[in-house]
């Protein structure tokens, strides 16, 4: 397989950092960038901390010249009742899961379109197509993910496909919350179908299949890698 290179913020923890480590086991570059201060990062990859959502962050100039695609990894869990959340808070989930997107996207752009052929992948939840409470503010930023994943892929096809991955609960340090005791744990995984919350490998190897080739003509897409929770009801 030929070496490709592939941007992942949030390629530090949970999903991303599995990703990377993918991507990394079929021999491709990496462009990593996140806050974290001493990353484990798979060999030679190039790092940049940053954070996404400083408006003087400059990622063109750690961009390689030509980008064959890229994975936007950042995001929140905020599980609160509708009357606990202030329109900030709604705010801030927007910040995190759209414009921090929307700025890492703008600034791949152009050395992805000298690829020729690139593929983004963004992240979108199980609780935008199944209604849950408690998920208002999530629910709704996750939405405008798939709603810009559906734009974007409209606008730049057929050079640059935009698909997404709405995942339900999985066991990464985002999630750590939800899943930090026994009784938690086997909740979780009983209310699935597949009787087992998701790995961040499951949703990693997703991704894989949407960056690479093998997914060339899949494009505007939401893929729901869930055990079935979003669809089933069992
Ligand atoms: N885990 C789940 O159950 C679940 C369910 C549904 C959807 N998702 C979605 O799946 C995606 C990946 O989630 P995850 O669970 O793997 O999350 P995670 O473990 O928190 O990893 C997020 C990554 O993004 C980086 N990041 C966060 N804020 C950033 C910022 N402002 N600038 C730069 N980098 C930033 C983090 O590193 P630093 O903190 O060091 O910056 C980390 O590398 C998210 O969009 C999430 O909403 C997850």
């Amino acid at each position: 397989m030929e070496p490709k290179n592939y941007l992942i913020i949030g390629g530090t923890s949970g999903i991303g950092a599995a990703l990377a480590e993918a991507l990394s086991k079929e021999g491709h570059q990496l462009f990593i960038v996140s806050r974290s201060e001493a990353p484990d990062l798979p060999e030679g990859a190039k790092y940049l901390k940053a954070d996404i959502l400083d408006l003087q962050i400059d990622l063109s100039s750690f961009l390689p010249e030509v980008l064959h695609g890229m994975a936007y990894c950042p995001g929140s869990i905020n599980l609160r009742s509708f009357k606990a959340l202030k329109p900030a808070d709604f705010e801030e989930e927007f910040r995190i899961n759209v414009s921090g997107a929307v700025t890492a996207i703008k600034a791949a752009l152009r050395p992805m379109q000298k690829a020729g052929q690139a593929s983004v992948v963004m992240f979108s939840t199980v609780a935008v197509q199944t209604g849950l409470p408690f998920h208002a503010s999530i629910a709704a930023s996750k939405g405008a993910v798939e709603g810009l994943t559906r734009s974007l892929a409209a606008e730049f096809a057929p050079g640059i496909r935009f698909n997404a991955i709405a995942p339900s609960l999985t066991d990464t340090p985002l999630a750590a919350r939800l899943l930090n005791d026994d009784a938690k744990r086997e909740g979780a995984a009983q209310r699935n179908p597949m009787k087992r919350f998701g790995l961040p490998n499951d949703i990693a190897q997703a991704a894989l299949f949407l960056l690479s080739e093998n997914s060339s003509w899949v494009t505007g897409q939401v893929l729901h890698v869930d055990g079935g929770y979003g669809a089933l009801k069992v």
